[in-house]
């Protein structure tokens, strides 16, 4: 059984205050059938993983250093995130990608240094919209996949989120089939390369939102989102585990 898994990226988003929408989501998913991760910014990891502490929902780092500790100012190790409460980290968003220059090196490094923090890697793969319109998407994606999945990868330690760039924040959405073909398309890169990789989780991201999960649940090989925006508030991200509970 694939874990199904609904996943809040906060990003750069949340004060001590904004505890209050977690413990609103705690609230009323008490018992969620699937499995309910928030990564709030660094600073709120241990508060957070306090105010969810009896509770099934988990707390994950949006990104890690590759190292255990040293001389890197401003960086957090896995270690650190794991010491905070954290169970899961997002390695190679596009924003880190984009913002930071992180390559499918790094971003395998750094999902290797989660593994060995025992955390579970979220990592993130996507294509941008000149790549979408030159048909090179699956291309891009098989580079990303490559590169950025370490060999030691298994379904236990790995989610693979699927985020096409140009979707992010715009509240485009690519259609059904076009979502299909790229997870059946990492589906099958996934069980070529590793022995357990049907049982990899496969989330897609973009522009999620109550009035169209339950639609994007229903396609083949999606197990659930990471979601942005609309996991801000606990009335937004709510229909998102319900529809992932119902898909
Ligand atoms: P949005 O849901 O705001 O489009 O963000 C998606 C995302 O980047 C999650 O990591």
């Amino acid at each position: 059984m694939r874990r199904k898994l609904a996943a809040g990226n906060w990003k750069m988003n949340g004060t001590p205050a904004e505890l209050a929408e977690l413990t609103a989501l705690t609230q009323t998913h008490d018992t969620p059938t699937v499995n309910v991760l928030i990564c709030p910014p660094s600073t709120l990891i241990a508060q957070a993983a306090n105010t969810v502490a009896d509770h099934k929902v988990a707390i994950g780092g949006q990104d890690c250093h590759a190292n255990t500790k040293g001389a890197h100012t401003g960086d957090i190790s896995a270690d650190m995130l794991a010491a905070a409460g954290a169970t899961y980290v997002i390695t190679g968003h596009s924003e880190r990608r984009t913002d930071h220059g992180e390559t499918d090196a790094q971003i395998a490094a750094k999902s290797q240094a989660a593994y060995d923090a025992k955390l579970t890697a979220v990592i993130c793969i996507g294509e941008t919209l000149g790549e979408r319109e030159d048909g090179t998407t699956l291309t891009v994606l098989d580079t990303q996949l490559a590169g950025s999945i370490p060999d030691t990868a298994t379904a236990a330690n790995t989610v693979i989120a699927y985020e096409p760039v140009w979707a992010i924040g715009t509240g485009k959405v690519p259609t059904l089939d076009q979502i299909a073909e790229v997870h059946a398309h990492i589906r099958t890169r996934l069980t070529a390369r590793f022995s357990d990789g049907d049982q990899f989780s496969v989330l897609y991201g973009g522009s999620v939102k109550g009035s169209n999960a339950a639609d994007i649940f229903a396609v083949p090989d999606v197990d659930g989102a990471l979601v942005g925006g609309a996991s801000l508030k606990a009335a937004d991200f709510s229909p998102i585990i319900t529809a992932l509970e119902n898909a």
